[in-house]
């Protein structure tokens, strides 16, 4: 319960990993006080659906996708055209490595047992 140690030390460090396992400064304007807020939010109103547009290196959205698990329920959806180019997949490594997102993005009703899930669409960039 509560916000997750990879956000944690992300936010305290400035330092995040992405996709190679390479340590990245984090460019994230969230703050400890924003992302608290939102993991407050969604404890409090306990959504089922939650959408995000605008992923970048997933602060927010580690946040909101540990509320929903703390819920034991729910779905967070990304979208980010620039998570796997600009950003190097820093987010959803982030979001691996805290344990919540879901591998190949099976949406909840498929899955078997509780957890929250995030899944992940990337818009093509022209
Ligand atoms: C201020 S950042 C988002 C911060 C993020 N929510 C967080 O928690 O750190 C804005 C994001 O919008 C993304 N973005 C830009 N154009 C977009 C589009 N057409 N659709 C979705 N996201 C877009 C950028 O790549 C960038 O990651």
């Amino acid at each position: 319960m509560g916000l997750p140690e990879v956000l944690l030390d992300a936010l305290d460090s400035g330092v995040a990993v992405n996709r190679d396992g390479v340590e990245t400064p984090l460019q994230a304007n969230v703050t400890l006080a924003d992302a608290q807020r939102l993991y407050d939010l969604v404890r409090a109103r306990r959504p089922e659906v939650t959408i995000e547009l605008g992923f970048a290196e997933g602060t927010s959205a580690l946040a909101i996708a540990q509320a929903l698990e703390d819920n034991g329920y729910g779905t967070h959806h990304v979208v980010d055209p620039f998570e796997n180019s600009y950003f190097e997949g820093v987010g959803l490594t982030s979001l691996n490595r805290a344990g919540l997102r879901n591998p190949g993005g099976v949406p909840r009703g498929l899955r078997r047992g509780s957890r929250s899930v995030v899944t992940a669409y990337f818009l093509r960039v022209h």
